[in-house]
């Protein structure tokens, strides 16, 4: 049988990346990285998109060149539709579609969110269906039940901020660089969680709502700055040990009761915010406890990449699913 090989193309959000999947392995997982955002301590949409435009070149050359493939030998282009920013994800569609164009191949739109479910599947050990997987990330919090590589269903999901912008907006009121989701977390480490005490907010069913904690500490800023004069860098860790409390509890609230309902064991997390070690050590723990098989992805699946597109990729050309050349991307997409 003839060999499946998939260049994916992912440009969502600020990370610009490109891999490439063989038969179902991933041979690399090329990302560029802007760091121009830093300093607007937020990711800027225009910036983002010229960015992508510099980058896209390279980092699918790199990808090619370090695969030991040439254009030739691809049977598909891949690229992420969407959820993400238009203008971004414009970038790498309109990219797809030239090159699929000019090598006469099948073009494969992917589903972000799916996607970064489906990085579990780039190495062992793989979660066995049906599992729950909860997406967190800068831009998205999603608990969703996975029946199969391509049935998927959202059974929460927050209303308003993600939890990675939840952390990223608290390290900004810190005074913290963009992204701050990963100093919150070195600066827990030092700190009481119990410190200080923020709210955790109970949305019905399995959804979410992380808006508040911004603005508790915002409010619990000003009054300690003025009340009490001992406050100081000291307490950050304290701080930043008590919010991540609070937002792994709610995380955590709602996959409990997920499993619950669904009486499912197998318990995937997948995100840039999977990377947070008190969540890692929380879960874990509770997954001991409770008899679950919890399954993280390493690091570089986590966090936004190409490989993740790759793999779910390879899925859909398995099923013969293909897009039209006239596809369009999609800042709002559902699972
Ligand atoms: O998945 P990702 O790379 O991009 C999006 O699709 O959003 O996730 C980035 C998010 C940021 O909000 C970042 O602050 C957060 O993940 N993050 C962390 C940690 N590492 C990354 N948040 C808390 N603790 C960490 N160790
Ligand atoms: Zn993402």
């Amino acid at each position: 049988t003839k060999d499946i090989s998939i260049l994916a193309i992912e440009s969502s959000c600020d990370e610009t990346s490109a891999s490439i999947i063989l038969n179902g392995k991933v041979l690399n997982n090329i990302v560029a990285t802007q760091s121009v955002h830093e300093k607007y301590g937020g990711v800027v949409p225009e910036l983002a998109s010229r960015a992508h435009q510099e980058n896209i070149v390279p980092v699918v050359y790199e990808a090619l060149s370090t695969s030991g493939l040439n254009k030739e030998d691809l049977s598909a282009i891949a690229f992420t539709r969407g959820p993400g920013l238009m203008g971004a994800l414009l970038v790498g569609v309109s990219f797809a579609k030239s090159l699929a164009y000019s090598l006469q191949i099948p073009l494969i739109e992917v589903n972000h969110m799916q996607a970064h479910v489906l990085a579990h599947f780039i190495e062992d050990p793989k979660p066995k269906f049906p599992f729950i997987c909860l997406t967190v990330s800068g831009g998205h919090t999603q608990l969703v039940l996975v029946k199969s590589p391509l049935e998927m269903e959202v059974i929460g999901e927050t209303r308003d901020d993600a939890v990675g912008e939840a952390f990223d907006k608290t390290a900004k009121l810190l005074g913290l660089p963009y992204p701050g989701g990963p100093l919150i977390d070195k600066y827990a480490k030092e700190g009481n969680p119990k410190a200080f005490q923020f709210p955790i907010t109970r949305m019905p069913e399995l959804d979410y709502s992380f808006s508040g904690i911004k603005t508790a500490v915002l409010y619990f800023l000003r009054e300690q700055l003025q009340s009490n004069p001992n406050f100081n860098e000291e307490n950050i860790a304290d701080l930043c040990a008590s919010v991540q409390y609070s937002l792994i509890e709610m995380l955590l609230i709602k996959l409990k009761l997920a499993v619950k309902q669904y009486g499912v064991k197998e318990i995937a997390i997948a995100g840039g915010v999977s990377a947070n070690s008190g969540l890692r050590d929380t879960l874990t723990d509770l997954a001991k406890k409770r008899g679950w098989n919890l399954y993280i992805p390493k690091f570089e699946y986590c966090t936004d990449n190409a490989a993740m597109i790759a793999m779910a990729a390879h899925f859909k050309y398995q099923e013969g699913e293909f897009a039209s050349m006239d596809v369009t991307p999609l800042a709002k997409m559902k699972i």
